[in-house]
């Protein structure tokens, strides 16, 4: 056989071989069988060297020309089987973009959580430091070294959460923090103290056994009434408002003389009096006073060199009030319909 027709025949075996590889490697061993190393077309084209310069022109020519062709044909078929495998890729991994995501749950702070750490901000902008203080405390922090009497109706057992052990309490405020950090550490002191308090209380609208509170106290050269009732009305306005007001009612605290009840114009109607407010146009939101001298005494600060004052404020109430939240019960019930609108 010629190598003419050699290469004829070469050239239809590659045209069937290539049209009917139906893979990327069943075409790729083709590739090699005709255009590899050693491949039919390789083998004819590297010989070419060996024919007389009369024979060398034509079959030149051809055997060129068989493997541009050969290389047409496997790079087309090369696509259409490239496309195939997308198409059938794509099929496999049909995405309907109209179904509607996963919504992951994301949890959230509690409400109360929110409103101790909105406080804390407030406080923390205005110079002040955080303390904390044991939940269960001794009746000296929380009764004695506060200047409250032994028959103080506030230590009874209706009252206060008294453990099995002498002298052992749930706190009943977070003012025991006071004494502790004034116990640690010199004048200045700039704290507040957020957490919990136990009162023997039967749970209903307002009452819970279990409440937060924020303590706060400050002790400086020169502390004054005055600077109580600005601190409280810049804390006033931007928990409830600019708009608000604040109130000072003469009041009484074994821990701080003189004491007052503080009161904010109501957030609801400003003053005029309504539901919220009970007609009054003021909502009470804290208890504070000047810390009396036998409590700087107590921690072994001299009063003479040092005053200072100190609040507390209940977290439910202030979340209460500032929600119209109607039941403190509310808050401890984990019911997610109720937190999750917060
Ligand atoms: N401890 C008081 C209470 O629980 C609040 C208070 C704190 C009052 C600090 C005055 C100063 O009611």
């Amino acid at each position: 056989m010629s190598v003419l027709n050699e290469l004829e025949k070469i050239k239809e075996e590659g045209q069937n071989e290539i049209s009917d590889a139906s893979s990327l490697e069943g075409l790729e061993s083709a590739r090699v069988s005709f255009l590899g190393k050693k491949g039919k077309v390789t083998t004819i084209l590297k010989s070419l060297g060996d024919l007389s310069s009369e024979e060398r022109p034509a079959i030149g020519k051809k055997a060129n020309e068989v493997r541009q062709f050969m290389e047409n044909i496997i790079n087309k078929r090369k696509k259409e089987l490239e496309n195939e495998v997308l198409k059938r890729k794509l099929e496999e991994e049909v995405i309907d973009i109209t179904l509607p995501g996963k919504r992951s749950p994301a949890g959230k702070r509690h409400l109360i959580t929110q409103i101790i750490d909105e406080i804390t901000d407030v406080f923390i902008g205005l110079g002040y430091k955080v303390a904390e203080g044991p939940e269960v405390e001794t009746e000296y922090y929380n009764f004695d070294a506060l200047n409250t009497p032994v028959d103080h109706p506030a230590r009874s057992l209706m009252d206060t959460l008294y453990t099995q052990k002498d002298g052992v309490l749930l706190r009943t405020h977070t003012s025991p923090v006071q004494v502790r950090v004034m116990k640690e550490t010199l004048p200045p002191v700039y704290i507040i103290a957020p957490g919990k308090a136990y009162r023997k209380d039967v749970p209903d609208p307002s009452h819970s056994p279990m409440f937060h509170q924020v303590e706060g106290l400050a002790v400086d050269k020169n502390i004054t009434f005055g600077d109580l009732k600005g601190t409280l009305e810049a804390f006033a306005k931007q928990i409830f408002g600019a708009d608000r007001e604040v109130r000072l009612r003469p009041h009484f605290f074994p821990f701080t003389e003189p004491s007052v009840e503080v009161d904010v114009s109501c957030i609801m109607c400003n003053g005029k009096g309504c539901r919220v407010c009970g007609g009054v146009g003021w909502l009470e939101i804290l208890g504070a006073g000047m810390v009396d001298p036998n409590v700087l005494n107590e921690v072994g600060y001299d009063p003479e060199e040092v005053s200072g004052f100190a609040f507390g404020m209940g977290v439910e109430r202030i979340a209460m009030l500032k929600y119209g939240v109607n039941d403190i019960r509310l808050f401890y019930e984990n019911d997610l319909r109720f937190l999750e609108q917060f």
